[in-house]
């Protein structure tokens, strides 16, 4: 691939596997942007819930989506802002209500013709990484370099319950454990964008791998693959 061309790089993994911080330290150090593909299906959540209140299991809310315009930003620093009609979202689509009923809204296969549109219209103007489940079989099949990353369901949890006890929120890591298998399982059985291994993709097991050696095996992929490299600390 010859510099200067856009390039995709697909992450995908399940929940705790450590995709975004990873994902967003690599595009960091390289100068990409980064893409947080389960912010916009928290995003639509936030919007729809805004609008109606509850949410139905099964029901579709294709067309509850007119007049919702949906960005994101990736500042240098690494930081991402959700928008929802200009809106930063940011903060409200980590909250629990959205956790409760974003399964309804990711499992709707109109929904998710709607983000997968919006991520393809990102692919067009810049460089990607682009973290989620489903990116590198549905969304971006032909990725440049595609990514598979995993970690045994118990470190997962442990990972989430650091990442709480940092936000100050208090934790019951029983209740994570069982919080991660329920989303595992739920990941899994989706009929459309159901979480799988792209055809091509490398799997990495992160569950003994510290994080600076994952964001390092990513950035190797990356250069291997033709993409930018890291250059005396700088993209290159
Ligand atoms: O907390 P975690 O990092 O696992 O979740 P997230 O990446 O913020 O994604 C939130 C939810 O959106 C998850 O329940 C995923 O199942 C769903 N999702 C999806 O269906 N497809 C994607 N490409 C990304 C996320």
């Amino acid at each position: 691939m010859m510099g200067g061309e856009r390039i995709v790089v697909a992450v995908d993994g399940p929940a705790g596997s450590g995709k975004s911080s990873v994902s967003r330290e690599a595009a960091r150090r390289l100068g990409l942007r980064y893409i947080d593909s389960g912010a916009i299906y928290r995003a639509v959540t936030h919007f729809l819930l805004g609008h109606l209140g509850t949410l139905e299991k099964g029901e579709s809310y294709a067309g509850h989506l007119d007049g919702l315009e949906i960005a994101q930003r990736f500042d240098p620093d690494g930081s991402v802002q959700t928008f929802v009609n200009g809106t930063d979202v940011s903060r409200a689509i980590r909250d629990e209500l959205i956790a409760r009923n974003i399964g309804t809204v990711s499992d709707d296969p109109g929904v998710r013709n709607f983000v997968n549109g919006l991520l393809r219209s990102w692919s067009r103007r810049e460089s990607l990484i682009m973290d989620g489940r489903d990116i590198g079989t549905v969304v971006f099949p032909d990725a440049a370099v595609k990514i598979f990353l995993d970690a045994s369901a118990e470190v997962r949890s442990l990972r989430r319950a650091a990442e709480y006890r940092e936000m100050g929120k208090t934790v019951d890591v029983n209740e994570i454990r069982n919080q991660i298998i329920r989303r595992d399982q739920e990941d899994i059985a989706r009929p459309f964008g159901r979480l799988a291994k792209a055809l091509g993709s490398f799997y990495i097991d992160t569950s003994s791998m510290e994080k600076e050696e994952v964001i390092k095996r990513i950035i190797e992929l990356i250069a291997e693959a033709g993409g930018p490299r890291v250059v005396d600390g700088r993209p290159g």
